[in-house]
């Protein structure tokens, strides 16, 4: 299959909500990160994504929607979850909520558990996409699972290219870090994934709020469990300046030459900047390597844990710890 990469105008909308009809997937700039999309409702089209990332089935998928009264379609809402859509929606924060009985969507979807993800995003073309099409569109980032989310159109067709047929290109995502996961289904509210929706944003709309990637008796994201976020190289944090085989990922003004390549996420030390060149700098980096035999890794400067740099910190620990 050769991959159609097209500007997202009425007409391509139109068409790829046929395609998401017929069964197809279509990549999908959201806000975040680029998302593989298809019909939520329909079996073959959701596997379809499982096939195309190579994702393991027990791990499920966000079901992207237009607005609230989509979302109740599928999941069960209280006040407070109605509360909490109203204020964070359309954005990077997915809900983990009871299933909705009668919902209707492929068991692919939520991998037998009895909650789903539920996220209304807030770019335009996914608005549009979700408008056009009228039901549910389920949509993980679109990456070979294992590897880095995609935070351009490039970055898509790079990763997937072979097995989508469209890609809806936007540019760059705004945010470039996947949504916060908060799961609501627990009697403790839960972070399950950290995004640019942090823990203080949250904090005065929940009580205590667990943190489950630290609870070890919480119930988890399955995907949290997996190899995740792995650039080629291997990663040093909070490293200072680079080391004869190393590539710099710097944040801040950096003092004196650097003797080797490097890429700053953002000169000026704006962490929003940093998050948004994140992934899209450690596939740079990747690149540059392949032609410097000498180079296996890269390391990265401190990245201040204040608002979407805790986020930040959470994806490069990962990634540091895959190899
Ligand atoms: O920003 C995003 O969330 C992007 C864009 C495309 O919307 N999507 C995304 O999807 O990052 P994905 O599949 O890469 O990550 C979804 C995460 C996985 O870690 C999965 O385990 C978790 O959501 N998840 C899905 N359903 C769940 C559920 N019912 N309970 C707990 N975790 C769930
Ligand atoms: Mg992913």
């Amino acid at each position: 299959m050769t991959v159609r990469v097209v500007t997202p105008d009425v007409t391509a909308i139109r068409e790829a909500a046929g395609i998401l009809a017929a069964g197809g997937l279509v990549g999908l700039p959201t806000e975040t990160v680029y998302g593989l999309a298809a019909n939520a409702e329909n079996d073959a089209a959701v596997a379809g994504i499982f096939a195309a990332k190579n994702r393991p089935a027990i791990n499920p998928l966000i079901v992207h929607v237009e607005n609230l009264a989509m979302a109740e379609i599928y999941a069960l809402f209280d006040d407070h979850a109605r509360e909490i859509a109203a204020e964070f929606w359309p954005g990077a924060l997915t809900l983990v909520l009871p299933l909705r009985p009668g919902h209707g969507l492929s068991r692919h979807v939520t991998a037998g558990l009895e909650t789903v993800a539920i996220r209304c995003p807030a770019h335009p073309v996914a608005m549009a996409l979700l408008r056009a099409f009228g039901r549910g569109i389920a949509a993980p980032s679109a990456n070979r699972s294992g590897s880095l989310s995609p935070t351009t159109p490039q970055h898509v067709v790079q990763s997937l290219g072979d097995s989508v047929s469209m890609i809806l290109a936007a540019g760059k995502c705004a945010v470039g870090l996947e949504s916060t996961i908060l799961d609501l289904s627990t009697p403790l509210p839960a972070i399950l994934r950290h995004g640019a929706v942090t823990r203080a944003d949250l904090a005065p709309f929940l009580g205590e709020i667990a943190d489950a990637i630290h609870t070890p008796d919480a119930p988890k994201s399955p995907g949290q469990l997996l190899r995740h976020y792995a650039p080629r190289l291997k990663l040093r944090l909070n490293a200072e300046q680079a080391l004869a085989h190393e590539v710099l990922l710097a944040f801040g003004p950096i003092l004196g030459k650097q003797a080797t390549p490097s890429l700053n996420l953002s000169g000026n030390g704006d962490i929003n900047e940093a998050a948004a060149n994140l992934f899209d700098m450690l596939h740079q980096l990747d690149h540059m390597a392949m032609n410097l035999p000498h180079i296996s890794a890269i390391a990265v400067m401190p990245i201040p844990e204040t608002g979407i740099g805790f986020a930040i910190n959470d994806r490069l620990r990962r990634a540091a710890e895959s190899h």
